[in-house]
């Protein structure tokens, strides 16, 4: 494509170096679409003619179906997806194939597919993201009365609905979800076709009428879209990649967190849960072994997202106006952040589906029966403060029952009203029916808090929040 100033041919070892078609032939369709789009302007301005115009879309065709049949014929000497398409639409079509070029880069071009398919890899991490967010709602109507320790530092702080917390975790996939739709909406379709190497076309091309081509054919529902202000940043920016890998990380330490939860309660120790055969594996030494490997590796990938994320940062911090070759190197970051996170996001709806996430009731109840944490502790500063104890002075009672308790080995379910007296005066027998963690769950009628209506208003607003996106 270059050849006419050179008299020699890349290096081997240079070809295989500088090659990106092993990795950017994942963008050949929006390369094609970014293509027509482009051939239609130059047919409008007179550049090409109609003849030549309709030989494109038909060369187009033909690529698109020899790729779709796994016929095409990836050629590493060509480089990349931009030329090995342009490549075999002039063998195909001839000379109307070396017209598409006129007034274009692969600057602009690259910069225009990767953005398009930013735009729908961002468009299904949406739907994704949703589809579990649903799923754990599903999940948190079924175990609604279950109640399980909230901690704080690890350690039992109070009683909580299983439901509130899933309401959590599907808050997240409902933020993470309007947050990946907030960049896509914000920035990245804005187009950078027309900018060319760098400083425009001299064509005349219209880059509205190019903008607009493009949205339409990434997006059927939109239309028109933002032309780059700077044809110099058109091909120099890559924000959009970097919003959409930081949309990712955000969400993958989500993912992360919600995982480790999962991983610790489906301990021997905790118990609260057990995870389905289909989402989790055995050890080949131990036969005793259920290992939750799909919430492990979901936990692993995150540091692969997130190192994916300060790659981009680093490839862009010192680069000077404007395209450069380690842009190049951008591709296989945002390929593979947003693959993973989009698998994570999958994977995580198959743990939460009702097959694979068991909840172990019993078990559970074995825990709060136990009295361990003493989390009943909060019932009795509460009562105290509605009988008109300052809460300092509540909370030193509290405290000083939660001492006798621990000393004499007992739990607060046990508690008569002679243990009661024996602490403090204050604390009046009516306060033992005061006890049940259920009732602490109850008191907690703020907007945000664990009382059944409140949870179940929660969950209502967040399945509005999940529905089906555009
Ligand atoms: N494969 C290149 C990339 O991904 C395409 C642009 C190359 N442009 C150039 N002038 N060498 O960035």
């Amino acid at each position: 494509m270059w050849q006419g100033r050179f008299s020699g041919k890349p290096d081997k070892l240079m070809q295989e170096f500088s090659q990106s078609v092993s990795f950017d032939q994942r963008l050949w369709r929006e390369d094609i679409q970014g293509s027509l789009a482009y051939a239609a302007e130059l047919q409008r301005i007179g550049i090409l003619t109609k003849k030549e115009l309709a030989d494109i879309k038909k060369g187009f065709r033909q690529i698109t179906e020899e790729i779709e049949a796994g016929k095409f014929q990836w050629k590493v000497e060509l480089e990349d997806v931009h030329m090995n398409i342009e490549s075999r639409l002039t063998q195909l079509i001839g000379d109307a194939g070396k017209k598409l070029h006129t007034g274009r880069s692969r600057n602009d071009q690259v910069a225009t597919d990767l953005r398009m398919w930013c735009w729908r890899r961002a468009t299904e991490l949406v739907k994704a993201a949703q589809a579990l967010g649903r799923v754990i709602v599903e999940r948190a109507h079924e175990h609604m009365d279950v109640i399980i320790p909230a901690y704080t530092h690890l350690q039992r702080a109070q009683p909580v609905r299983l439901s509130h917390q899933l309401a959590a975790y599907a808050g997240w996939m409902a933020d993470d979800a309007g947050f990946v739709d907030f960049q896509r909406l914000l920035t990245m379709l804005d187009s950078p076709l027309g900018a060319g190497a760098c400083t425009g076309n001299s064509f005349g091309v219209d880059q509205h009428e190019l903008a607009g081509a493009i949205a339409a054919a990434t997006d059927r529902g939109l239309r028109q879209r933002k032309v780059i202000h700077n044809s110099l940043r058109a091909v120099g920016d890559r924000d959009f990649a970097l919003d959409l890998v930081y949309a990712c990380a955000r969400c993958m330490s989500h993912l992360s967190r919600i995982a480790e939860d999962l991983i610790l309660w489906s301990t021997a120790e905790f118990g609260f849960i057990t995870l389905g055969d289909a989402v989790t594996t055995g050890s080949s030494i131990m036969p005793q072994k259920r290992n939750p490997d799909a919430c492990e590796l979901v936990r692993g990938k995150t540091g692969r997202v997130v190192g994916h994320l300060m790659s981009l940062f680093t490839l862009l911090k010192g680069l000077p106006m404007t395209y450069n070759r380690d842009l190049q190197e951008d591709k296989e970051a945002v390929f593979d952040a947003t693959d993973q996170t989009l698998a994570c996001l999958r994977v995580m709806a198959l743990v939460f589906s009702k097959e694979n996430f068991k909840v172990n009731r019993e078990r559970i109840q074995a825990h709060l029966d136990s009295g361990a944490g003493y989390m009943e502790a909060m019932n009795v500063a509460d009562w105290l403060v509605l009988q008109g104890v300052p809460f300092r002075d509540g909370h030193d009672i509290t405290g000083r029952l939660v001492k006798y308790v621990e000393q004499k080995g007992m739990r607060f379910a046990d508690l008569t009203a002679k243990d009661l007296a024996a602490v403090d005066k204050r604390l009046k027998p009516e306060l033992l029916k005061e006890l049940s963690l259920e009732a602490l769950v109850e008191r907690k009628q703020v907007y945000a808090g664990t009382a059944r209506a409140r949870v179940l208003e929660r969950l209502a607003e967040l399945k509005s929040w999940l529905g089906e996106s555009r």
